[in-house]
């Protein structure tokens, strides 16, 4: 996903740009550029590749000092990534970054070649720059506002016209930018992480809105050109929460983070030994009511929701469906006003989730967003929010969003038991006694990543890993088959365990590894049988399963054994492991952790 900067002010804006677009590196990129813009002229510096690329340019360019400007990580969506393709896009008046896909450039681009415009790059962005180039006549809220009204698609955008030195221009349509408030300076960004180091207020752009910006004023529009009064907010995120905090990679920090963070998103929905839903969370006369739920996401996202399903079939006995955003928005779900659908996001942006969440309202059905990013566009479409409470996720591979995830969705299990009647007040208050046990257990299991360390050693060369498990250990093996491949790039398979035996079996080899999850009391000696299937055509066999637990010598090569809790809660445990085995497999293989090749954090794109 891109990633957008922009400055105005008194500092070094060049400075400023990268130190901001550093920040925001985790979102993926390929290739970067800034424009600096003096009373003269707007300095256009890009290169493709790492911001050092960037760094090193301008370092031979040596434009003059400015303190006005704006800067871009690209994501590559149209266009291979290249010098060429990297924003800013300019035209005569204009010079302009994008985060988003303008659907309709095909046309706009025929359009304006008929009117006697060239096209250097392959992008729908250098196409929007020329547009708004064509509607400027001396205004720019004009030559912006018609040029947005011609445009289908997305668009997070920052703008500079060489008639307005020091001032900024922003617009956002579906993908996220945010305005951030300093003293005789202002910003633009894409996410809160590029402004920390300058200022912790800001507040977010909604849909259609226009900003214009100078150092000491902001002024923002509606899509009707209207003055607006906007929330400021103030993240509780500060510099050192958005850096590594000595941690070697963004990701094994923020899977140490693991239980500070489920702590914090149990604080803030348990009250008096019962859950809470929160001011913004879901209306409990609807629960007490509601007759079937819908969980959507993607990746992890989708994972957690899974743990969900189970977790709500358990305890409150709803009849719930899991559904993968990209699938559920093409399948014509039929909803009504009875059916309540979950969105679950980490990013809050993913385009595919927000879809999902938008078909769903408009079929009548309420929606529940739980999401990690304060006023992220899933958190706003929706009809409720349960914020989770991780901080930063940096890392492309979601591990502490995870469990945080899992947090609320055991705490909204709990609370629809409650309403349904399906379990009672001493039920409940016993199960969240379990549920606050998890944040000790976790940093207990975090002592131990030496172990885990020694079985990443062991399988590090592997070409194919098997995960395998029932009931929660399923949804579990799941992710921990996902983490595995986005950050080792070793290809691995999650299977019900019972399943196996029914094809996939005849893959195993002598010395195919296999992770086998056994912490599920019930289905505990069901699931040592099929390590036994497995172990006896050769595999090399992980178990993981609860101390006190017996597996037989012959059963398995290693067994990893984890604290002992309600089976229920059992997933919140046995995710750090397998997170700390992905981590150690991707490190041993010289990996790049924190941004694994082909991927990026949110995806705003199709
Ligand atoms: C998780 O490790 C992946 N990076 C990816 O599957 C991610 O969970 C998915 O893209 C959903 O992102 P979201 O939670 O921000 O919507």
């Amino acid at each position: 996903m891109c990633g957008i900067v922009g400055y105005t002010g008194y500092r070094n804006c060049a400075e400023v740009l990268l130190n901001g677009l550093s920040k925001l590196e985790y979102r993926g990129y390929d290739s970067a550029g800034v424009a600096l813009m003096d009373a003269e002229t707007i300095h256009v510096v890009k290169a493709k590749g790492r911001l050092s690329e960037l760094q090193a340019a301008l370092k031979q360019e040596n434009p003059p000092e400015c303190s006005c400007g704006i800067g871009h990580t690209r994501w590559a969506t149209h266009g291979v990534p290249s010098q060429i393709n990297s924003h800013p896009h300019c035209a005569p008046q204009v010079s302009l970054v994008h985060n988003g896909i303008i659907e309709n450039y095909a046309q706009l681009k025929e359009f304006l070649q008929q009117k006697g415009y060239s096209f250097e790059s392959e992008t729908d962005t250098e196409v929007l720059a020329k547009l708004v180039d064509y509607h400027y006549h001396g205004n720019p809220m004009e030559a912006l506002s018609q040029s947005l009204a011609q445009v289908r698609g997305s668009y997070a955008l920052g703008v500079l016209f060489r008639d307005f030195p020091g001032k900024l221009y922003a617009a956002r349509r579906e993908s996220p930018l945010i305005v951030g408030y300093g003293e005789n300076e202002n910003f633009i960004a894409s996410d809160i992480p590029a402004l920390l180091q300058y200022t912790k207020e800001y507040t977010v752009l909604d849909e259609g809105e226009l900003a214009v910006i100078t150092s000491d004023q902001v002024q923002i529009y509606n899509s009707f050109g209207e003055p607006v009064t906007k929330e400021h907010l103030i993240a509780q995120w500060d510099v050192a929460a958005a850096e590594k905090g000595g941690f070697e990679h963004f990701m094994l920090k923020e899977i140490h983070e693991q239980s500070s963070v489920v702590q914090a998103t149990l604080g803030a929905y348990l009250h008096d030994g019962l859950p809470v839903l929160g001011e913004q969370g879901p209306d409990e006369e609807y629960l007490k009511r509601v007759k079937r739920i819908h969980i959507v996401g993607c990746g992890t996202a989708m994972h957690a929701g899974m743990i969900g399903q189970t977790a709500i079939h358990r305890m409150a006995r709803i009849p719930v469906q899991v559904e993968i955003a990209s699938e559920f928005r093409y399948n014509d779900p039929i909803l009504s006003a009875d059916d309540l659908v979950i969105v679950i996001s980490q990013s809050g942006e993913t385009l595919d989730t927000l879809a999902a969440l938008k078909l769903a309202k408009s079929k009548g059905a309420k929606t529940l967003a739980i999401v990690n990013v304060l006023g992220s566009s899933i958190a706003r479409a929706a009809d409720w929010v349960m914020y989770t409470y991780a901080g930063p996720e940096i890392a492309v591979a979601s591990t502490k969003a995870y469990s945080v995830q899992l947090t609320v969705m055991y705490l909204l299990a709990l609370k629809l038991a409650l309403l349904q009647g399906t379990l009672c007040d001493a039920e409940v208050r016993y199960l969240t006694q379990q549920l606050q046990r998890v944040p000790e257990l976790q940093q207990l299991l975090l002592t131990d990543c030496d172990r885990i360390k020694y079985l990443a050693s062991q399988f590090m060369n592997s070409s194919d890993l098997f995960f395998m498990g029932r009931g929660f250990d399923y949804a579990l093996s799941l992710e921990g088959s996902l983490k595995l491949k986005e950050i080792s790039y070793i290809h691995s398979e999650a299977y019900a365990a019972g399943e196996l035996k029914h094809g996939t079996i005849s893959l195993i080899e002598e010395g195919t590894p296999v992770v086998a999850l056994a912490t599920q009391d019930a289905v505990f000696e069901k699931t040592i049988s099929n390590v036994k299937e497995v172990r006896s055509r050769g595999a090399h066999v992980i178990v993981l399963c609860k101390t006190g637990a017996v597996v037989p010598a012959e059963v398995a090569d290693h067994v990893v054994k984890l604290p002992h809790l309600e089976s229920i809660f059992m997933p919140l445990l046995t995710i750090v492991p397998l997170q700390l085995f992905a981590y150690y497999m991707s490190v041993l293989r010289g990996c790049d952790v924190d941004c694994p090749r082909n991927l990026a954090k949110s995806v705003t794109v199709e």
